[in-house]
């Protein structure tokens, strides 16, 4: 009898020491690995926003290309550059959302992209030719069907003309939704201009987009068997082009006012 309760708490001493050994590791493995994937993330960060501004350049370093790039905190409110706080600070939005001192809650009339909070400040990055503004690229994010779309938008220097659009981050279905990772979707957008006067013009539709005429500049066909993912690209746009997203920080810019 004395034998065998030896044996079970040999057992469970066992067992214990084998959790407490294991979880150490994955412990010691999840922290020593985190500046690695930290770097990992802001390699992938870096190579998308140069794709997405056609600046990429495969075999030149990622640093190099990426000195062209200079990123810029600004104030959504007021559409002004700001030193209130540094790009690190701002490069999350999810965490920026979440702080109520940082963010706002959007009525659901404001939440096109369906974000709930949005971050008062806006990391944009800013690529300079000979000294003038060349490109400007934006954070945009919204919900498609399954999951919120993570990506940029690079516009030229007109502050209205598509350079290019891409998701960098989501989880619709590949095949329908997942459809706007495909180059020849994505190839519809350069050139297409955002705004219309002061409008937001630029339209994901369902179906066929406009071949002729002057709705032509702004639409983007939609995403056949993939409505939702299609609405909630136009969507996001309609949202972080407008007034409460870089509406007003792109007319300051143009202007010269930012
Ligand atoms: C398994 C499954 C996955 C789907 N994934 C998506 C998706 O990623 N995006 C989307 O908009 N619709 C998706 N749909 C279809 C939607 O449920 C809906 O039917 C569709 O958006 C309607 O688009 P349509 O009007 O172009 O047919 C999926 C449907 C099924 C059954």
């Amino acid at each position: 009898m004395s034998e065998k309760k030896e044996t079970v708490g040999k057992t469970l001493l066992a067992a214990l020491i084998l959790c407490v050994v294991c979880s150490t590791v994955v412990a010691t493995a999840a922290v020593m690995l985190k500046p690695k994937q930290i770097a990992a993330q802001e390699r992938d960060r870096a190579i998308n926003i140069l794709q997405i501004a056609g600046l990429y350049q495969p075999g030149v370093p990622l640093e190099q290309q990426m000195e062209a790039v200079t990123p810029r905190v600004i104030d959504l409110a007021t559409g002004k550059f700001t030193d209130e706080l540094t790009p690190a600070q701002v490069q999350e939005p999810r965490k920026l959302a979440k702080n109520p001192e940082l963010s706002i809650n959007l009525s659901e009339s404001e939440d096109l992209a369906k974000i709930g909070r949005r971050e008062n400040y806006g990391l944009v990055y800013l690529v300079e030719k000979d000294g003038q503004l060349d490109r400007i690229i934006l954070p945009i994010r919204g919900y498609g069907l399954w999951s919120t779309l993570w990506g940029y938008l690079a516009l030229e220097q007109d502050a209205n003309t598509v350079i290019g659009l891409g998701f960098y981050q989501h989880a619709e279905t590949p095949g329908l939704g997942g459809e706007v990772d495909n180059p020849r979707w994505r190839d519809q957008w350069p050139g297409k201009k955002i705004y219309a006067d002061d409008r937001v013009a630029i339209e994901v539709v369902k179906g066929q987009a406009a071949t002729s005429g002057p709705q032509a500049a702004h639409q983007i066909d939609g995403l056949s068997g993939a409505t939702l993912t299609t609405k909630g690209v136009d969507n996001m746009l309609q949202f972080w082009m407008g007034e409460m997203g870089y509406a007003r920080f792109l007319k300051n810019l143009k202007e010269g006012e930012a």
